[in-house]
């Protein structure tokens, strides 16, 4: 019996998982949907396993110029350098005076409320816009301005990685016990499928909701997806490579489906399937209503559930 009652998924997030290839219409041997009945893995298939979280950091920022003059009656000028700076970096202000009438007063004010009555240095602690403003007033009380605008950048991010801590652990899958190393974060789901191999565990929808994932958990139906897998430690875990003995010997299920043509791509069916075991290896003669709250946590998109329930129902004796 499944954990939980099901809702709707997407058809994008339930295939996200991926399956390589179109959907075969109807095929039930000798293509996709007969492989995810039987729970066999392809030769061919890789898997890459990334080991990291992501969090952001704020990074370094920059400083850019431009100079300009307008002096009516007293000329100036002011430059800020360098002219690309990070967040703290000092910033080296230097006033130049015009020709013909000194002596003048300075003052530059940096634009974010602090000033300097000369030639001087600042640092900006933050990003933003700024007009450094210099004012030059002559002995006669004429004021005359240069200013510079400065562009500190906010900054940007960048991922970094955080290792997650991996513990070794001991599964039991399918008759097997297999001691492993798994990040403490993975999922069931994710370590059958990248550390042992075992891809009939399909990936849906990874919120529990589309059953794709479906395995056996010490007698009852569970979603991998939602339990980490040193939660699974001392546990009896079945796949549906386990339920055919990885191919030798296939379940009354499996060959049911094939004949019901109950596998239209097949992406749903290793999980219809292992629904279905758990039920029928609770009770082996279940009514129609025990199939269908059975098989509830279960999606299929392509909308074939007439002929899932008629190939339980074939197995439990249902008519
Ligand atoms: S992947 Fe959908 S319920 Fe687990
Ligand atoms: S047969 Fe395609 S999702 Fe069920």
């Amino acid at each position: 019996m499944a954990t939980e009652p099901k809702n709707k998924v997407s058809r994008r997030e339930l295939l996200k998982g991926g399956i390589a290839g179109a959907v075969v219409a109807g095929v039930a041997v000798g293509g996709i949907a007969e492989y995810q009945i039987l729970g066999i893995k392809p030769s061919s298939t890789t898997s890459t396993v990334t080991n990291t979280s992501t969090v952001t950091a704020t990074t370094t920022a920059t400083t850019t110029q431009t100079v300009t003059v307008n002096i009516p009656d007293v000329t100036a000028a002011i430059a800020a350098t360098p002219t690309t700076v990070n967040v703290g970096d000092v910033v080296t202000f230097t006033a130049t005076p015009g020709a013909g009438t000194s002596p003048y007063t300075f003052t530059i004010d940096c634009g974010d409320g602090t000033t300097l009555t000369a030639n001087g240095t600042h640092a900006y602690s933050a990003g933003g816009k700024y007009v450094a403003l210099l004012t030059v007033t002559d002995t006669k009380g004429k004021k005359g301005m240069a200013t510079v605008a400065i562009t500190v950048n906010a900054g940007t991010t960048a991922p970094v990685q955080v290792p997650v801590t991996s513990k070794v652990i001991t599964l039991n899958v399918n008759g097997v016990s297999q001691t492993l190393s798994v990040p403490a974060n993975w999922s069931l789901l994710e370590t059958l499928r990248l550390k042992l191999n075992l891809f009939s565990v399909k990936e849906g929808c990874s919120l529990g909701e589309c059953g794709a994932c479906t395995v056996i958990v010490d007698g009852k139906a569970v979603n991998s997806c939602q339990i980490l897998a040193i939660e699974a430690e001392g546990k009896k875990i079945v796949t549906l490579e386990g339920v055919s003995d990885y191919g030798n010997n296939l379940h009354a299920l499996q060959t049911a489906f094939m004949t019901r043509q109950a596998a239209q791509c097949g992406y749903c069916a290793p999980g219809f399937i292992m629904s279905a075991k758990a039920l029928l290896d609770a009770n082996p003669k279940p009514a129609w209503a025990d199939i269908q709250e059975a098989i509830s946590g279960n999606l299929c998109t392509c909308g074939n559930y007439k002929k899932i329930m008629q190939a339980i129902g074939d197995v439990g004796g249902v008519s």
